[in-house]
Parts: C-alpha cells; structure tokens; sequence
C-alpha cells in the first residue's frame, strides 16, 4: 500500500493497540532461537501465509499461540522497541497500548517480567525517539471475573505505571457485565476504564449498552454496531464517549473495513479515531490504516485531520501533549 506523503506527516496518535500483536514474525523467530523455543512453522513466509483468519476467534487463536515466545523482561522490551520505533516513523506522537497480562501469568511468566520489560521500553522511546505513551491494562473476558481482579490487585503495586484498564478476548457469551465488580474497583484504584466492544459481535448492542450505562466507560474500543440503535448513538456524542475504530482488523475479522460507518459516525458528532489492533496479524500499522481509510472512504485531508485530532481530545494524554499535537495537526494540513 502506498502512503500518501499527508497520511505520514499527519501526526498520529494511536488508542488501540494490543502490544503483544506487534510481534512480527522475524521477531518471533529470533526470541524462539533465544528461549530455545520450538516453534510449528520453520519460515516467516509459512508464519505469514498461516494467518488467514475469518472471525476474532481464529485471529486470537495465533495471537495467544504466538506469544508464547515472551518469556523475559528483555523480550518485552525488545517487542515494545519494536513497536514504538515503528510508530515513531509513521508520527505517532503519543500511544497508549493495552497489554494482556493474564496471557503471560496464565503460563507462569511474572507481571513484574512482562510491566518492567514494557516499561523500559516506553522510558527509552520517550527519550531517544520522541515518542511519549501509556499503559493499559487488559483483562482477558473468557476468564473468569475472579482472576481478573486478581490481577487488578497484583497490578496495584505498579499503579503509576498504568493509566487504565480494558477488557478483550472472545466477547461471544462475555458481556461485560461479566466485570462490573472488576471495574468498580479499577475505578476506585484511578484507573481510567475501556473496554472492547468488537465488531458484529451477539448481542452488541445489549454489550455496548452496558459498557456506557452500567459500567460507565470513558471510551470504547470498536463499538461501531451503536450504528444500529439510534438513542445509544445520542449518548455518545452528548458524553464524549469516543470509539477507537479498526480498519484493517475489520476487514480480517469481519466483512469489510466499517470504514462507512466512521464516516456516519462522525456525522452524527461522535468522537471516532483510526487504530491498527494488532498490526503484526493484520498487516498495517496506524499510517496504512489511514490510508485505507482516505482510499476507500474518498474523504480528504482535512476529515483525515478530524480523526487524528478526535484521537487527541478522547485520550487520556497531558493536556500539554494534547495542545501541542493539536497544534502540530493544524500545521501540517495548512502546510497541505
Ligand atoms: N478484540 C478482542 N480481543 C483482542 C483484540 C481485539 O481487537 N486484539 C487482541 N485481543
Ligand atoms: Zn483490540
């Protein structure tokens, strides 16, 4: 795909990005050869060509199955590098990355091992790339409320590291009033609270109702089916509840890219942004993403500005960041 010179000087800030489906395959590899790991396929291009996923639960079939490559702090550190430096060259000024850490507990590696890893990562892009982000927390929803808080309370220590908490994995017969309790206390520890409402999901809407209602969320992560329910799409727009949508993953996960539905979103002043999920599996990070959305949606350069600058107002950065990126948006579209 080619990327227009716009879509890359845009400044981009990126609110939906699982870290651990940054792993690219050349990475895998060589934390394989490092952990004396054995993995199924013997070549990139066989990694690559076995990603033909049809629904979300065969895509996290091979993220969970790929992961398990992470095992030190320096392979975390090495897989956020990879991803912020990559970022960093597509303009992404600020970032706030989920990560799973019930995937790595579950099979026996520390949320020390996977937090300070991470950690170290974000300190050192910061400083030698620019590139300023966040942490949030998922849980994983196919497991039980139980180990959630679990996790929630063994997070606790690392508080100041982590601005928020989410919630992924197999939405089907997870709804999120599954953890509400969960999220009362996340609350109440400051966490600031997202969840995923994934596309074209069993009972979206009655899902997407209970995240803006009963859980009372700052944002959600994909969450345009609220197309289909008219009074939900009101109370979007009148909270600011805004939507971190997904091209390409859509089109993996689903039956195209939505990227119509962003549209009509944003018509009815609802605060909607352009992610990349999990880059690695899809095949696109923030800026291909744009450009999909400017190729496919036929919109322009200013309503491409208008996305990036509704990620900017619906995160979670310093207000600081914010003013200077909305500033630096404004620069480069009179520039163009
Ligand atoms: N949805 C649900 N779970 C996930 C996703 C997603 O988009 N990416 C990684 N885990
Ligand atoms: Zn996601």
């Amino acid at each position: 795909m080619e990327i227009s010179t716009f879509v890359n000087d845009l400044p981009k800030v990126e609110l939906h990005l699982h870290i651990e489906g940054t792993l690219e395959p050349e990475l895998k590899f060589a934390l394989a050869e490092r952990n004396s790991i054995q993995l199924t396929h013997s070549t990139v291009e066989e990694v690559r060509a076995s990603y033909n996923f049809n629904d979300l639960a065969s895509f996290l079939t091979s993220y969970y199955d790929g992961m398990n490559v992470l095992r030190t702090a320096e392979d975390f550190y090495d897989l956020a590098m990879a991803y912020l430096t990559k970022a960093a060259s597509q303009n992404v000024r600020y970032v706030e990355m989920f990560f799973d850490p019930q995937a790595h507990t579950c099979r026996g590696v520390s949320f020390d091992t996977v937090i300070h890893g991470l950690r170290r990562a974000q300190l050192e892009a910061e400083k030698n790339l620019g590139i300023r982000s966040n942490l949030i927390m998922c849980f994983l929803r196919d497991f039980q409320a139980e180990y959630a808080m679990a996790t929630l309370l063994e997070s606790l220590p690392y508080k100041a590291w982590i601005l928020g908490v989410g919630l992924d994995s197999d939405e089907t017969g997870n709804a999120p009033a599954k953890f509400t309790e969960v999220f009362a206390r996340a609350r109440q520890e400051g966490y600031l609270l997202t969840m995923h409402c994934d596309v074209d999901i069993k009972d979206s809407i009655e899902h997407i109702r209970q995240v803006i209602e009963d859980i009372q969320v700052a944002r959600i992560d994909h969450g345009t089916n609220v197309l289909e329910n008219p009074a939900l799409v009101e109370v979007l727009a009148d909270k600011g509840i805004g939507l971190t949508s997904c091209p390409i993953s859509n089109t993996w996960v689903s039956d195209g890219s939505k990227i119509e539905l962003v549209t009509e979103l944003v018509s009815k002043g609802v605060k909607v942004c352009i992610n990349s999920d999990d880059p690695a599996y899809f095949g696109g990070y923030i800026a291909e993403n744009f450009q999909l959305v400017a190729d496919e949606g036929k919109v322009d350069n200013a309503f491409l500005a208008q996305l990036s600058r509704n990620a900017v107002d619906i995160s979670w950065a310093p207000l600081d960041l914010k003013a200077a990126i909305r500033a630096e948006i404004d620069e480069v579209l009179s520039r163009n």
